[in-house]
């Protein structure tokens, strides 16, 4: 058992509670294994909205089974709701949460590998029981206490709070972690990881001593020698990033975060003027990614890229990240005159 383990590890099978969380719509299977391997829970992501869903499927399935292959520890996948004005499911997000279900029943050795479904964006409504029934943990982002608490109330086993600082889609709430996550804990009873904001063991014991029982980070795990999928230049682009140098635009699920450039710029006067459709948004992010132009394409990333310097190998910063959480914690105790 390790210095770290709580009941959201015990739950889940995991050594620390340091989770990569979901980067759609790009590959993140040798991040996520990379995260599985060292002790945390590393995420799949959703591979894009393609017209054809049935290629989307294979390709998430290709992402599922590449994690597979290079860890045997349990893993993830995240996977954003669709829903109409209706709050009906759309159909990309129901090939995707069958294509997981397929991929586990076909496999038994995948079963019980990816052990974990992560929503976000919309409510995922009756799919909550599906993907229970599947024998499945169900994580749900939420970015407030009522959403965590209808989250709560439909069987999600463990709430995501999501600050407004985060990268990627954030909360239409605008709330921020250090406000959202004691909202949260006090108000459910499952475990809640913090999301939004945290890169470090410092991170991680904030995260805790605000009730929280993990962290589910994004932008930090990017930076890293093992996402070789990635365009470096997308990565230099964090680096480089300073503080400010962020910015909120309508994304494809409401409000959403990345590095200011023309990009962001040209997106934030569209939006002036009438606004700009998904699917361009979706090839704007995938232009900075895939081919390395992080000034016409979307850089999505958290305020938090203002403070990363480095690139990290994720084999020894999960433990050490763990380990740096356990020595503040114990050095804040010893430290105290009573
Ligand atoms: C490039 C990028 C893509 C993201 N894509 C998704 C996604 O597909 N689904 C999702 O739930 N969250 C997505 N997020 C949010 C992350 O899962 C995570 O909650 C967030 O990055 C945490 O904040 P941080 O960036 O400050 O660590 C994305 C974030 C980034 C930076």
């Amino acid at each position: 058992m390790s210095a770290l383990s709580n009941r959201y590890t015990e739950l889940v099978g995991i050594d620390y509670p340091i989770v990569q969380e979901g980067l759609g719509p790009f590959t993140t299977a040798k991040i996520a294994a990379a995260v599985s391997q060292a002790g945390g829970l590393g995420t799949i992501s959703m591979p894009g909205m393609p017209e054809d869903l049935s290629q989307g499927v294979r390709t998430l399935r290709s992402h599922i089974e590449q994690c597979a292959e290079a860890t045997d520890k349990p893993f993830a996948v995240n996977l954003p709701v669709g829903v109409d004005h209706d709050g009906r499911v759309l159909p990309f997000t129901d090939a995707y949460i069958r294509g997981v279900l397929e991929a586990r029943d076909s496999d038994d050795a995948l079963r019980k590998q990816l052990t974990v479904l992560t929503t976000s964006a919309g409510f995922p409504g009756d799919y909550c029981a599906m993907i229970k029934d599947a024998g499945l943990f169900h994580q749900h982002k939420v970015g407030s206490t009522r959403q965590a608490r209808k989250a709560e109330a439909a069987g999600v086993d463990v709430v995501l709070a999501a600050g407004f600082e985060m990268g990627g889609h954030a909360p239409a709430s605008r709330m921020h972690t250090y406000v959202l996550v004691p909202n949260i804990t006090e108000s459910v009873s499952v475990p809640v990881l913090l999301t939004g904001g945290a890169r470090d063991g410092r991170g991680l014991a904030a995260a805790l001593a605000l009730g929280a029982d993990g962290v589910a980070l994004g932008t930090r795990f990017i930076v890293s020698e093992e996402n070789e999928d990635w365009h470096p230049h997308y990565l230099q682009a964090i680096l480089e990033a300073t503080e400010g140098e962020d910015v909120a635009f309508n994304g494809v699920y409401g409000p959403c975060r990345g590095l200011r450039n023309e990009a962001s710029r040209s997106l934030l006067e569209s939006e002036a003027s009438g606004g700009v459709d998904e699917g361009e948004k979706i090839q704007s992010m995938q232009r900075a990614q895939s081919t390395g132009d992080t000034e016409n394409g979307l850089v999505l990333a958290g305020q938090v890229a203002s403070s990363i310097n480095e690139v990290i190998r994720i084999s020894e910063f999960v433990p050490q990240m763990a380990a740096e959480a356990v020595g503040i914690i114990e050095q804040l105790a010893g430290s105290l005159r009573k």
